[in-house]
């Protein structure tokens, strides 16, 4: 394993649902050559997931039923906004940043907190944040209302399948 690889993705999708899969995808295949544990990659991909899913549905305050798109509000005009993630690693640093131009967040500490959601009628259990944080090693968040969010997450892939 080459220990001082630097290597940088950077991609800009549209903000519709079935592009968390595409996304989840797209960084296990980025992290697959620092030989990482089954496991981290399920952890990457869970806070991928969750960090896409939230700029999709909070800052484009898109609809969410990947089959019935129409009327949940993915209609052609959801097409143009788009979600970025720039994926970049330096040795057995993993950084991701997931970015989107939507409505910002007023207070990022609430937002962080465990069971805080803005969403609940839509059942949403509030531990996106939470989530993210757990499955990485670094979470951070910076937001400003009407210009949008950036999560930057770090995961070291240590101690991972050596070969
Ligand atoms: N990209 C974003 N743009 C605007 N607001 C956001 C964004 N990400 C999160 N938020 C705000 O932060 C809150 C907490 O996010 P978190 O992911 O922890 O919970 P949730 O998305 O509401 O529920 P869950 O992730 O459990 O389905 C959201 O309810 C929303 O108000
Ligand atoms: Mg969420």
């Amino acid at each position: 394993m080459n220990f001082n690889l630097e290597n940088h993705v950077h991609i800009s999708f549209d903000a519709i649902s079935i592009n968390e899969g595409f996304a989840r995808m797209t960084v296990a295949a980025f992290m697959s050559d620092m030989n990482p544990t089954l496991e981290q990659i399920c952890d990457v991909k869970t806070a991928v997931s969750e960090a896409v899913t939230n700029a999709i549905i909070h800052g484009y305050g898109a609809g969410w039923i990947g089959q019935d798109a129409e009327s949940n509000g993915q209609s052609a005009e959801n097409k143009s906004l788009q979600v970025e993630m720039v994926c970049s690693r330096s040795g057995n640093r993993l950084e991701i940043q997931i970015i989107d131009q939507g409505v910002g967040i007023e207070n990022v500490d609430q937002a962080r907190a465990p069971f805080y959601t803005t969403k609940r009628e839509q059942e949403r259990s509030g531990m996106g944040f939470a989530f993210m944080e757990a499955f990485m090693d670094e979470l951070s968040v910076e937001s400003e209302l009407g210009k949008g969010t950036r999560v930057t997450m770090i995961k070291y892939i240590d101690g991972g399948n050596e070969q």
